[in-house]
Protein backbone atom coordinates (compact mmCIF):
# COMPACT_ATOMS: atom_id res chain seq x y z
CA UNK A 1 0.00 0.00 0.00
CA UNK A 2 1.09 3.59 -0.46
CA UNK A 3 1.96 5.24 2.72
CA UNK A 4 2.51 8.81 1.82
CA UNK A 5 4.28 10.31 4.79
CA UNK A 6 7.68 9.18 5.14
CA UNK A 7 6.80 5.23 6.60
CA UNK A 8 4.06 6.50 8.26
CA UNK A 9 0.24 6.25 6.89
CA UNK A 10 -2.34 9.24 6.30
CA UNK A 11 -5.14 8.89 8.75
CA UNK A 12 -8.71 10.48 9.06
CA UNK A 13 -10.56 10.01 12.36
CA UNK A 14 -14.35 10.31 12.56
CA UNK A 15 -16.07 11.48 15.84
CA UNK A 16 -19.38 12.05 16.77
CA UNK A 17 -19.02 13.05 20.51
CA UNK A 18 -16.99 12.49 23.58
CA UNK A 19 -13.77 12.13 21.17
CA UNK A 20 -11.76 9.97 24.17
CA UNK A 21 -10.69 7.68 21.54
CA UNK A 22 -10.04 10.47 19.21
CA UNK A 23 -7.67 11.85 22.03
CA UNK A 24 -5.88 8.47 22.68
CA UNK A 25 -5.05 8.54 18.90
CA UNK A 26 -3.76 11.60 18.42
CA UNK A 27 -1.14 10.24 21.63
CA UNK A 28 -0.11 7.45 19.59
CA UNK A 29 0.15 9.78 16.33
CA UNK A 30 2.51 11.67 18.09
CA UNK A 31 4.97 9.07 19.46
CA UNK A 32 7.83 9.28 17.08
CA UNK A 33 7.21 5.60 16.36
CA UNK A 34 3.64 5.68 15.53
CA UNK A 35 2.28 3.96 12.04
CA UNK A 36 -0.09 6.92 11.59
CA UNK A 37 -0.32 10.70 10.37
CA UNK A 38 -3.77 12.31 11.19
CA UNK A 39 -4.08 14.54 8.74
CA UNK A 40 -7.96 14.95 9.24
CA UNK A 41 -10.87 14.80 11.72
CA UNK A 42 -13.94 14.74 10.82
CA UNK A 43 -17.18 14.90 12.72
CA UNK A 44 -20.88 14.87 11.74
CA UNK A 45 -21.81 16.73 14.74
CA UNK A 46 -20.35 20.42 15.18
CA UNK A 47 -20.97 20.59 18.79
CA UNK A 48 -18.61 17.23 19.37
CA UNK A 49 -16.88 17.29 22.19
CA UNK A 50 -14.27 15.66 20.72
CA UNK A 51 -13.40 19.02 18.38
CA UNK A 52 -11.65 20.50 21.43
CA UNK A 53 -8.61 17.80 20.83
CA UNK A 54 -8.29 17.89 17.57
CA UNK A 55 -7.90 21.93 18.10
CA UNK A 56 -5.52 21.64 20.29
CA UNK A 57 -3.60 19.53 18.00
CA UNK A 58 -3.74 21.49 14.98
CA UNK A 59 -5.39 19.00 13.24
CA UNK A 60 -7.40 19.71 10.35
CA UNK A 61 -11.17 19.50 11.07
CA UNK A 62 -14.17 18.86 8.58
CA UNK A 63 -17.90 18.86 9.91
CA UNK A 64 -20.23 17.18 7.38
CA UNK A 65 -23.92 16.81 9.24
CA UNK A 66 -25.75 13.54 7.44
CA UNK A 67 -28.56 15.02 6.96
CA UNK A 68 -28.07 14.16 3.18
CA UNK A 69 -26.14 11.44 3.49
CA UNK A 70 -25.31 10.79 -0.31
CA UNK A 71 -24.16 14.57 -0.18
CA UNK A 72 -22.22 14.58 3.08
CA UNK A 73 -20.43 11.23 1.76
CA UNK A 74 -19.41 12.63 -1.49
CA UNK A 75 -17.94 15.87 -0.16
CA UNK A 76 -16.01 13.40 2.29
CA UNK A 77 -14.90 11.25 -0.13
CA UNK A 78 -13.40 14.71 -1.67
CA UNK A 79 -11.86 15.52 1.22
CA UNK A 80 -10.00 12.21 1.54
CA UNK A 81 -8.66 12.15 -1.61
CA UNK A 82 -7.68 15.44 -1.47
CA UNK A 83 -6.04 14.74 1.38
CA UNK A 84 -4.30 11.58 0.39
CA UNK A 85 -5.97 9.37 3.23
CA UNK A 86 -5.35 5.90 3.40
CA UNK A 87 -6.76 4.70 6.31
CA UNK A 88 -9.80 5.73 8.21
CA UNK A 89 -10.52 4.96 11.99
CA UNK A 90 -14.27 5.65 13.22
CA UNK A 91 -13.54 6.68 16.76
CA UNK A 92 -16.99 6.71 18.29
CA UNK A 93 -19.09 8.02 15.12
CA UNK A 94 -22.22 6.95 14.89
CA UNK A 95 -23.47 7.07 11.28
CA UNK A 96 -23.67 4.39 8.99
CA UNK A 97 -21.12 4.42 6.16
CA UNK A 98 -23.17 3.25 3.07
CA UNK A 99 -21.51 0.53 1.08
CA UNK A 100 -21.29 2.68 -1.97
CA UNK A 101 -18.70 4.78 0.19
CA UNK A 102 -16.89 1.99 1.31
CA UNK A 103 -16.68 0.65 -1.80
CA UNK A 104 -15.49 3.87 -3.11
CA UNK A 105 -13.07 4.97 -0.86
CA UNK A 106 -11.27 1.09 -1.83
CA UNK A 107 -8.85 1.55 1.43
CA UNK A 108 -9.47 0.11 5.00
CA UNK A 109 -11.82 1.67 7.23
CA UNK A 110 -11.40 0.50 11.51
CA UNK A 111 -14.01 0.71 13.71
CA UNK A 112 -13.97 0.51 17.32
CA UNK A 113 -16.67 -0.96 19.32
CA UNK A 114 -17.24 -1.43 22.97
CA UNK A 115 -17.97 -5.01 23.29
CA UNK A 116 -16.79 -8.67 22.08
CA UNK A 117 -18.33 -9.22 18.86
CA UNK A 118 -20.20 -10.50 17.30
CA UNK A 119 -21.78 -10.29 20.86
CA UNK A 120 -23.83 -6.72 21.59
CA UNK A 121 -23.45 -5.07 18.21
CA UNK A 122 -25.43 -1.42 18.37
CA UNK A 123 -26.17 0.84 20.96
CA UNK A 124 -26.62 0.47 25.09
CA UNK A 125 -24.29 -2.40 24.14
CA UNK A 126 -22.72 -2.18 28.06
CA UNK A 127 -26.64 -1.95 29.39
CA UNK A 128 -27.26 -5.32 27.75
CA UNK A 129 -24.23 -6.73 28.62
CA UNK A 130 -24.97 -6.39 32.66
CA UNK A 131 -28.31 -7.22 32.44
CA UNK A 132 -27.04 -10.61 30.96
CA UNK A 133 -24.78 -11.32 33.48
CA UNK A 134 -21.78 -11.87 31.54
CA UNK A 135 -18.80 -13.18 32.38
CA UNK A 136 -16.88 -10.76 30.51
CA UNK A 137 -16.94 -7.93 28.08
CA UNK A 138 -14.03 -5.63 25.85
CA UNK A 139 -13.74 -3.84 22.96
CA UNK A 140 -13.41 -5.09 19.53
CA UNK A 141 -11.67 -3.12 16.67
CA UNK A 142 -12.74 -4.73 13.38
CA UNK A 143 -12.89 -3.36 9.66
CA UNK A 144 -15.54 -1.92 8.49
CA UNK A 145 -18.49 -3.68 6.08
CA UNK A 146 -21.90 -2.09 5.08
CA UNK A 147 -23.03 -4.04 8.25
CA UNK A 148 -23.64 -2.66 11.70
CA UNK A 149 -20.83 -3.66 13.81
CA UNK A 150 -19.84 -6.47 11.57
CA UNK A 151 -16.62 -6.80 8.78
CA UNK A 152 -13.50 -8.59 9.69
CA UNK A 153 -11.81 -8.47 13.20
CA UNK A 154 -8.96 -7.35 13.76
CA UNK A 155 -8.24 -7.51 17.95
CA UNK A 156 -10.28 -7.56 20.61
CA UNK A 157 -9.39 -8.09 24.76
CA UNK A 158 -11.43 -9.35 27.16
CA UNK A 159 -12.16 -7.59 30.18
CA UNK A 160 -13.43 -9.03 33.25
CA UNK A 161 -17.12 -8.43 34.78
CA UNK A 162 -17.25 -8.54 38.47
CA UNK A 163 -20.66 -9.05 40.68
CA UNK A 164 -20.36 -5.24 41.78
CA UNK A 165 -19.65 -3.83 38.14
CA UNK A 166 -22.78 -1.54 36.68
CA UNK A 167 -23.25 0.01 33.46
CA UNK A 168 -21.10 3.20 34.36
CA UNK A 169 -18.05 0.95 35.82
CA UNK A 170 -18.13 -1.76 33.06
CA UNK A 171 -18.06 1.51 30.41
CA UNK A 172 -15.04 2.82 32.64
CA UNK A 173 -13.40 -0.35 32.07
CA UNK A 174 -14.08 -1.26 28.77
CA UNK A 175 -12.89 2.58 27.06
CA UNK A 176 -9.66 2.06 29.51
CA UNK A 177 -9.04 -1.06 27.50
CA UNK A 178 -10.17 0.64 23.76
CA UNK A 179 -7.77 3.36 24.72
CA UNK A 180 -4.91 0.90 24.50
CA UNK A 181 -6.58 -1.71 21.99
CA UNK A 182 -6.96 0.96 19.10
CA UNK A 183 -3.11 1.86 18.62
CA UNK A 184 -2.30 -1.69 18.72
CA UNK A 185 -5.01 -2.73 15.93
CA UNK A 186 -3.70 -0.33 13.62
CA UNK A 187 -0.31 -1.78 13.84
CA UNK A 188 -1.77 -5.13 13.59
CA UNK A 189 -3.60 -4.24 10.87
CA UNK A 190 -1.10 -2.14 8.94
CA UNK A 191 1.65 -5.18 9.41
CA UNK A 192 -0.34 -7.29 7.44
CA UNK A 193 -1.19 -5.27 4.11
C1 LIG B 1 -16.71 4.18 22.52
O1 LIG B 1 -17.01 3.37 23.63
C2 LIG B 1 -16.81 3.38 21.23
O2 LIG B 1 -16.39 2.06 21.36
C3 LIG B 1 -18.29 3.46 20.95
O3 LIG B 1 -18.63 4.77 21.28
C4 LIG B 1 -17.78 5.25 22.33
C5 LIG B 1 -17.20 6.55 21.89
O4 LIG B 1 -16.45 7.15 22.92
N1 LIG B 1 -18.59 3.12 19.58
C6 LIG B 1 -19.66 2.47 19.19
O5 LIG B 1 -20.53 2.11 19.97
C7 LIG B 1 -19.73 2.17 17.71
N2 LIG B 1 -20.74 1.21 17.43
P1 LIG B 1 -15.43 8.31 22.63
O6 LIG B 1 -16.17 9.36 21.78
O7 LIG B 1 -15.05 8.83 23.98
O8 LIG B 1 -14.28 7.73 21.88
Amino acid sequence: MEQSSGNKINTAVFISGRGSNLKSLIKYNNKKNSKILIKLIISNNSSAKGLIYAKKSKIKTYVTNFKNKNLSEKNLLKKLINNKINLICLAGFMKILTADFIKKFKKPILNIHPSLLPKYKGLNTHKRVIKNKEKFSGPTVHIVSSKLDSGKIILQKKVKILKYDNEKSLEKKVLKAEHKLYPKAIEKLLISL
